[in-house]
């Protein structure tokens, strides 16, 4: 049996399969971020320790863990986890939505030509390696103790492991390798101020990286069995659904929203905000946008009105309300794809005295919908054929979520059996021994075709919605 960690933002989780990729088990343990001030996100890492011992005592209810033979591990990409000279977290981890780091990715993207040679990305405040920049101006007492810089994935594998190592598709998103190469680069690490030797070894996807100690597998109740590299959790959820072959394209609808689409070589669009990312598979890149805030904006819906997003959502569906006033941006954290605009906020426009929870709703839904609209042209801009598309996350659980979704990008979107499972899957199958049987192509379960239905109506909201930024935008410029 095989095991896959999914580090998530919102929750742990793990899957077990068999050589037939049949599920055996599952566990989650909710996790929780920390906003100590705008546009910061923080975690502990200690939680995720916690969070991991509570899933494989759960798994252990479900399963003998010592059938376990091999581990992979994904999870939140990004999240800079610093540790000192005995290997202790230095302070809590900064993650991908954190947008902190603006100053210094306006510096960096002043030496465009280089970073568009060398990485083929814009620098981008959620990325990790301008986040050490950051904590170089304002923490330079942590700074200097820094000794190695880890994933939040890859700190699970020191843990389980005591092996410093990291993945390509993981380690795309630092900003301080090369996709290309999928090897660190110099001139990257130069010009971001930091050092070679924080950062772990790089291997492929399957590779072993280092075997379960003695001490970690009396910790967490797992076996002494090999740990493979994994990937990045966007990574791992396009190889859940069988997506490894060059424009196999991903929607995810997780507290992120991705598309994400599979080249055959590394292709760069960062003037379009594009992500241009290597693959958890060897010889694969992909190219990928970024929503910032999809089902965590339905999840802050939620907390405002004490009403569950389930609660919410089913009204909304199950109601003839199809359309309504309001105008919702989900830039609750700022937004990556297509503004990299880290100061960007959310907003409600158009509210009435005749607004109700179920408008706001709808809005959110539809706004979500949209920011996925600036994605897929950003995506076309560089050059990517997408007519159709599989998708994942919890945001699939709603197929009236999904139907907007079709009708607003005029694309099919398709589900499986495994959309719910998500990236700690793909993990699972990255562990497997025959990597050559490790992607079946996914049996579709529904399938949400275009209709036309409210395609003027669509097409003059996102109008709508693209003016309402650049309003923004005017205010903020004004108001310096
Ligand atoms: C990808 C990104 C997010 C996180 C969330 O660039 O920042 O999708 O990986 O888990």
């Amino acid at each position: 049996m095989f095991l896959g960690i999914d580090l998530g933002t919102s929750s742990l989780k793990a899957v077990v399969i068999d050589q037939l990729h049949q599920v055996r088990a599952t566990a989650e343990a909710d996790l929780t971020v920390s906003h100590p001030k705008a546009n910061w996100s923080e975690q502990n890492p200690a939680d995720w320790d916690q969070a991991l011992i509570q899933v494989c005592s759960a798994l252990a209810a479900q399963i003998p863990l010592h059938q376990v033979e091999r581990i992979g591990l994904t999870g939140q990409m990004h999240g800079a986890t610093c540790l000192d000279e005995q290997g202790s977290v230095l302070r809590p981890c900064l993650l991908w939505n954190d947008g902190r780091a603006s100053d210094e990715c306006l510096l960096l993207n002043q030496q465009m030509e280089q970073l568009t040679a060398h990485s083929g990305n814009l620098a981008m405040p959620g990325f990790t390696a301008p986040k050490l920049m950051w904590l170089k101006r304002h923490e330079p007492e942590v700074f200097q103790r820094i000794r190695q810089v880890l994933l939040p994935k890859d700190y699970l594998r020191w843990l389980l492991t005591g092996v410093f190592a990291t993945d390509p598709s993981d380690a795309s998103g630092t900003l301080w390798m090369n996709p290309a190469t999928r090897q660190w680069d110099d001139t990257l690490i130069e010009m971001t101020d930091a050092q070679r030797d924080w950062l772990p070894e790089v291997f492929e996807g399957p590779e072993e990286t280092g075997s379960v100690t003695t001490e970690a597998s009396r910790k967490y109740g797992l076996p002494r069995v090999p740990v493979v590299a994994g990937g990045g959790d966007n990574a791992c959820g396009a190889l859940a659904l069988g997506i490894s072959q060059p424009g196999q394209t991903l929607i995810s609808l997780g507290t992120s929203g991705v598309i994400f689409t599979v080249s055959e070589t590394h292709q760069t669009c960062p003037e379009k905000t594009v992500h241009a990312f290597a693959h958890a598979v060897p010889d694969r890149w992909h190219q990928m946008t970024v929503t910032l805030s999809a089902a965590h904006s339905l999840t802050w819906l939620s907390t405002i009105t004490g009403q569950s997003v389930t609660e919410m959502v089913n009204r909304v569906s199950v109601s003839n309300q199809t359309e309504t006033q309001v105008q919702f941006l989900p830039y609750l954290n700022g937004e990556r794809s297509p503004h990299n605009d880290p100061d960007a906020r959310g907003l409600f426009a158009n509210l009435s005295s005749s607004t109700t929870v179920d408008d706001l709703c709808l809005a959110v839904l539809e706004g979500v919908a949209f920011s996925f609209c600036d994605g897929l042209d950003a995506l076309r801009a560089a050059g990517a054929q997408i007519e159709s598309t599989l998708s994942i996350g919890g945001g699939t659980r709603s197929k009236y979520w999904l139907q907007m979704m079709a009708n607003a990008l005029e694309i099919r979107v398709d589900t499986s059996d495994s959309s719910m499972i998500g990236p700690s899957l793909g993990a699972a199958r990255l562990a497997m021994k025959n990597q050559k049987l490790a992607y079946p192509t996914e049996q579709m379960t529904d399938r949400s075709v275009p209709t036309g239905a409210r395609r003027d109506y669509y097409q003059s909201k996102l109008i709508n919605y693209r003016q309402t930024y650049q309003a923004m935008q005017q205010i903020r410029a004004r108001e310096g």
